[in-house]
């Protein structure tokens, strides 16, 4: 399995780097991460505390929304959805690897549902993302925009699917983090074939091209309270919050 990250750019003259081998080689990546993807990246495993503060933070937005419709892109093994289930209405995630949406859905049936509202999962690209999926109050990206090739066209197709007060939280790894950047200069392979990691002022800029406005962000993993968006430790990873 290759461990190297993607780099991808627009135009390449092989004619290898266009949209659709991309999304070839992202789904394959994470069709062969998707069994022990929990194991590594789930309550149990070395990022436990990390899942728990985001998944602290998307409740927190939840519980402000009171019960909304939420639609997860690339939501994995659907440990976030499945984390805010009694807190939404409906939720509904989608992912580009067939083998994260089986895990998902293993763990959906294995979640005790009684106090759940109906989550499904579903095979589907963020490139073509319609409204067919219906209106959400809150769309999530947990750490997913920053392996798609083109995350201002995925951007651009929030509009239509947004309701009105509507809501996107991108939880997104900061590339001025210093230990993300230490390990991107030393080239450190990562097992997520990650395109190209995202900043706040770069996301801001994505976001008003596709028609949305940036409208809060905030250090996810900063633990101290003088750690802030432009402090000299930038986090790892920060919340950006877009709105109609
Ligand atoms: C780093 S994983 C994060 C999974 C999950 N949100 C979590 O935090 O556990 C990124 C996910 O995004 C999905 N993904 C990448 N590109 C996508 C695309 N274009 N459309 C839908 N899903 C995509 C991958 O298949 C993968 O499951």
């Amino acid at each position: 399995m290759s461990k190297r990250p993607i780099r991808h750019t627009c135009g390449d003259s092989t004619g290898l780097h266009h949209a659709g081998h991309h999304s070839t080689v992202v789904r394959e990546a994470f069709d062969r991460l998707a069994d022990g993807w929990d194991e590594r990246h789930g309550w149990q495993s070395p990022q436990a505390e990390a899942v728990r503060r985001r998944v602290e933070y998307l409740r927190a937005v939840c519980r402000a929304r009171d019960r909304p419709r939420v639609l997860d892109v690339g939501c994995g093994t659907g440990l976030y959805l499945l984390a805010i289930s009694d807190l939404v209405s409906e939720g509904i995630g989608l992912d580009l690897s067939p083998k994260m949406i089986d895990r998902a859905e293993h763990s959906r049936h294995r979640q005790d549902n009684s106090t759940c509202a109906p989550v499904r999962f579903s095979v589907g690209a963020a490139e073509s993302l319609d409204a067919r999926w219906g209106r959400f109050d809150l769309v999530i990206f947990g750490g997913s925009l920053e392996h798609m090739r083109d995350p201002s066209q995925v951007l651009g197709r929030l509009p239509p699917v947004l309701k009105r007060r509507g809501e996107v939280v991108a939880i997104l790894r900061d590339p001025r983090n210093p230990a993300t950047a230490l390990r991107r200069w030393l080239r450190v392979k990562d097992e997520t074939p990650w395109h190209r990691h995202i900043g706040p002022a770069e996301f801001q800029r994505l976001a008003e091209t596709a028609g949305l406005r940036c409208i809060w962000m905030q250090p996810l993993d900063a633990g101290k309270a003088w750690w802030s968006m432009g402090a000299i430790w930038p986090p790892k990873t920060y919340a950006a919050h877009l709105a109609l």
